[in-house]
């Protein structure tokens, strides 16, 4: 059996060498580094795939919530709706803007923004809601939807982990009036260093987006709104636009892995993810609930399997954000969340006898 990674990009990149080399090899022969026709293509490359009108590059997942943050222009006094389990990024985009991160509970299965407890956090200064897509799976967007609708409050999807997911036939990423992502090497879509995209549908945000991620700028030298420098680099561009052309593939193949571990795992005594209706996943982690988590771990690694916990500490709870007030208690189901999620490996390379290996070890050390 090959040796099992969390993440294998190496044997990824392998199997697509050429052609990524030559995308490589084709912007060093042009040297256009900083906005290269890489750049454009691969906007309206994403914008199609992603079935909106517009698509952004940026440096990374984190300045593509924060420029969708400027672009509303959110900053002190303000508050935003968002999970209280996620990526520190998805909170900490929020306080820098000057405004309050204002959390929703978790499902219990879907690890998804509980719908049902958003409507009580809306204020009079709710500013905007930021689901986030989780592990792979599209939150309950149709429920969201309504409710910010009912309230006038715009929605920012953070799709850095589900992109290609569908929900009701249509992308995630497509629904808000704005979405973002990340292309952090690991990601479904992941580039070779940080990268970044930033999705709407609306003309006058989109212009905004382009003007605050380029120094507030629409003309060179002339700075009409603040901004900041956030670019995605013609390099990586180019890498992501021959990875897109894979990535449903890839989808298919981390579904085909996850059924292979939903098989191997069921009926013993960790929860194995759950799929809501009318959406697929596509397993940007296969995160499982455990008991005696640490313990598992040893075991595993014990046996040459690594796992990982994507999140050990639900938001409220980080000392980053203390000065907020919250306590234990506040938001149990992401704190349990926190305290029994482990992932299993997934990715595209990955074989029957791995899952196998490791489905039979985690039933076996609950046996012992
Ligand atoms: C849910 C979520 N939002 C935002 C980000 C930030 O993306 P980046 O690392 O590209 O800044 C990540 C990345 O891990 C993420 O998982």
């Amino acid at each position: 059996m090959k040796p099992i990674q969390m993440v294998d990009l190496k044997n990824q990149y392998i199997r697509i060498k050429d052609e990524v080399d030559a995308a490589i090899h084709h912007v060093l022969d042009t040297t256009a580094f900083i906005g290269g026709p890489d750049c454009g293509e691969f906007e309206c490359d994403m914008a199609g795939y992603v079935g909106v009108k517009y698509a952004i590059g940026c440096a990374n997942g984190t300045d593509a919530l924060q420029i969708a943050m400027m672009a509303l222009e959110i900053g002190e006094g303000d508050e935003v709706i968002t999970t209280a389990f996620s990526f520190v990024a998805t909170t900490e985009t929020i306080a820098v803007t000057g405004a309050r991160p204002v959390y929703v509970d978790i499902q219990p299965d879907t690890y998804n923004i509980d719908p049902k407890k958003l409507e009580a956090a809306i204020t009079s200064k709710t500013k905007a809601i930021i689901p986030v897509h989780l592990y792979g799976q599209p939150a309950d967007l149709d429920e969201i939807l309504a409710i910010a609708k009912k309230h006038n409050i715009p929605v920012i999807e953070d799709n850095a982990q589900s992109i290609g997911a569908v929900y009701k036939g249509k992308r995630a990423g497509s629904f808000g009036l704005i979405s973002t992502t990340s292309f952090y090497p690991a990601k479904n879509l992941g580039c070779f260093g940080d990268g970044g995209m930033i999705f709407t549908n609306d003309d006058q945000i989109a212009e905004k987006i382009r003007m605050i991620a380029n120094h507030g700028s629409r003309k060179r030298y002339f700075h009409e709104i603040l901004g900041l420098n956030s670019r995605l680099d013609t390099i990586q561009a180019a890498i992501l636009r021959v990875k897109l052309k894979y990535l449903d593939n890839w989808a298919a193949d981390r579904q085909k892995a996850a059924a292979f571990y939903n098989d191997g795992l069921s009926g013993g005594n960790v929860i194995i993810p759950k799929v809501a209706p009318q959406r697929n996943h596509v397993y940007h982690q296969y995160s499982i609930l455990v008991e005696k988590r640490n313990e598992l771990q040893t075991y595993l690694k014990e046996k040459g399997i690594p796992t990982a916990v994507h999140y050990p500490m639900a938001l409220h709870l980080q000392p980053a954000f203390s000065h907020y007030g919250f306590v234990r208690g506040d938001f149990p189901i992401a704190e349990k969340a926190a305290d029994q999620i482990l992932c299993l490996p997934i990715h595209t390379e990955m074989d029957e006898d791995q899952i196998r290996f490791i489905s039979s070890s985690i039933k076996s050390f609950y046996q012992a």
